[in-house]
């Protein structure tokens, strides 16, 4: 007795279809699972046996042969649980074999319930581009996967009922779309932060076009809570962006926690203390690190002279490509990276070098030490760099109203509709974003703001990155102020925010 049942397995989160033979002979009663499982779909046996008999249903006393094709990639996780299930069930006849049509994902339980898995959201796309048009998948994991066009989730609950629904039974029950509304920012609204001017306006240009921002000053001065506030002036989500952004919690997350497609942009603050692997990605299973899950976001590193310097080195290409590559056992793993890294530092380990009011105690070589732990290459990815001082005493205590997040997250979005129309053909959607191809033709400046850059080019010895960066940024402000061309104002603005490496760095 033979049967063949369907599944999807992940790859990063790129889906495949898994194919489950099931062979059942007379002999001695055994148990093989081959097709390159790991210890974890190995341990399947035990959950699919008792599963079987916990639900009135009859496990067979003989010889049982699962191979899992394609069986040169190594299977991982339970979600083959219940197509194993299913195709022993099918194979002797407690299942008519036509009802086996769809993939099947889903972990099993001792008793017979369906357990969350991992990666619903990727499945089922996966699932829809292969062409099928129903997919099983677990009851408590369906709000993930269910707005994907095309395709329609059978909810599993239980074996048993799900045997019965297979079989004609009993009626089917098919999920709803899931979409969380994004979360409205409860953190520092920019309202709360009085003054800091420059460095709001850092924020926003920062947020309009994607740019990276350093913040260098002080104990005290208001950097934390300044990055702090950057995840209210971002906009929300677009659907394709949201069904990317999942796709990458989904492989992360634990199993049956999201529930709808993710709607608020990412901010992801990891403590120094974290590894590359967590950063990056990688480990056993490669799954993506926070520079993907912060992809269409934000990553934080607070204090970042802190971070070990393998971590920060290791951010560079990431950082360059918008994509991060890992490298398997049997292959390489692909995930997107496009986020924005916002840093806070003090500029030497008392924190008060560059100060107009406290004194530094720390020697120059103590102060070099410390800045040289931020490297030229990374210094040089990082577009905009501010110098945050404490406010005075009035500015702190003024009794009128700063502008809130919500007013400057309106003119963010404008200006990221701008550059979302003008990019539809290039298929990005920031300045950030923009290659070096389409550089010159998005991002000419005019005779003046040229003559500002040679200018600038010579006096700050800026790198041909430098350069770029600049003029994506002035792309930004240009945007920002509603302006096709970019002229010597954007120019000069975007310049500035480079000229701080001189008073630090030297
Ligand atoms: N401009 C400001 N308006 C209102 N409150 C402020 C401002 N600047 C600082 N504060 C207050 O000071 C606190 C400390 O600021 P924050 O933690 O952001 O400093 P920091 O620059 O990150 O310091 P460190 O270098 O020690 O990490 C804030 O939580 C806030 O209460
Ligand atoms: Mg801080």
């Amino acid at each position: 007795m033979f049967t063949r049942t369907l599944s999807i397995g992940l790859w990063g989160v790129e889906g495949y279809p898994v194919s489950i033979e099931v062979d059942i002979a007379n002999g001695l009663p055994a148990f093989d699972i081959v097709g390159l499982p790991d210890a974890s779909v190995k341990e399947a046996k035990e959950r699919v046996r008792s599963a079987i008999r916990n639900s009135g249903l009859e496990f067979p006393v003989q010889r049982i042969t699962i191979n899992m094709a394609p069986s040169d990639r190594r299977k991982a996780g339970a979600a083959f649980d219940l197509p194993m299930a299913l195709g022993i069930l099918a194979a002797t006849g407690q299942l008519p074999m036509e009802a086996l049509t769809m993939p099947f994902i889903g972990g099993l339980s001792l008793d017979g319930a369906i357990a969350p898995v991992r990666g619903v959201l990727p499945a089922v796309v996966a699932a829809a581009r292969l062409g099928f048009h129903e997919i099983c998948v677990p009851e408590v994991s369906a709000k993930e996967g269910a707005l994907v066009e095309g395709v329609r989730l059978l909810e599993a609950r239980d074996l048993k009922t799900l045997v019965a629904q297979l079989s004609g039974d009993a009626p089917k029950v098919y999920a709803n779309p899931g979409m969380t509304s994004a979360e409205p920012y409860r953190g520092v609204d920019f309202a709360d932060i009085m003054g800091q001017r420059a460095a709001k306006r850092a924020l926003e240009i920062a947020a309009a076009g994607g740019h990276n921002v350093i913040m260098i000053g002080p104990p005290g001065s208001g950097k934390t809570m300044l990055a702090k506030s950057l995840p209210g002036i971002l906009p929300e989500l677009d659907f394709e962006e949201a069904l990317e952004v999942t796709m990458l919690h989904s492989v992360v997350r634990p199993a049956g926690e999201i529930q709808g497609l993710i709607r608020t942009r990412p901010f992801r603050a990891p403590h120094t203390s974290a590894s590359v692997n967590s950063l990056i990605g990688g480990g056993g299973y490669a799954r993506p690190g926070e520079i993907s899950l912060a992809h269409l976001g934000v990553l934080f590193l607070d204090e970042l002279p802190e971070f070990p310097r393998s971590v920060l080195e290791s951010l560079r290409q990431p950082m360059e490509d918008g994509v991060v590559n890992i490298t398997r056992v049997n292959g390489m793993v692909s995930y997107p990276a496009r986020f924005m890294l916002v840093a806070g530092m003090n500029p030497c380990p008392c924190g008060n070098y560059g100060s107009a009011k406290k004194e530094c105690r720390c020697t120059p070589m103590q102060i070099r030490r410390y800045l040289g732990r931020i490297s030229g290459p990374l210094l040089d990815r990082i577009d905009i760099h501010v110098d945050v001082q404490p406010v005075d005493y009035d500015e702190l205590t003024r009794k009128g109203r700063e502008e809130s997040s919500a007013k400057v997250r309106e003119r963010v979005e404008a200006a990221r509709a701008i550059q979302r129309k003008r990019y539809k053909a290039e298929g990005i959607r920031f300045n950030a974003e923009l290659g070096a191809g389409s550089l010159k033709r998005y991002c000419t400046p005019s005779a003046e703001g040229e003559s500002l850059l040679r200018m600038a080019h010579e006096s700050l010895g800026l790198s041909p990155r430098a350069y770029t960066r600049i003029l994506k940024m002035a792309r930004t402000i240009a945007d920002l102020s509603g302006q096709e061309e970019i002229g010597a104002a954007q120019v000069a603005e975007a310049i500035q925010y480079r000229t701080l490496d001189k008073k630090y760095w030297g």
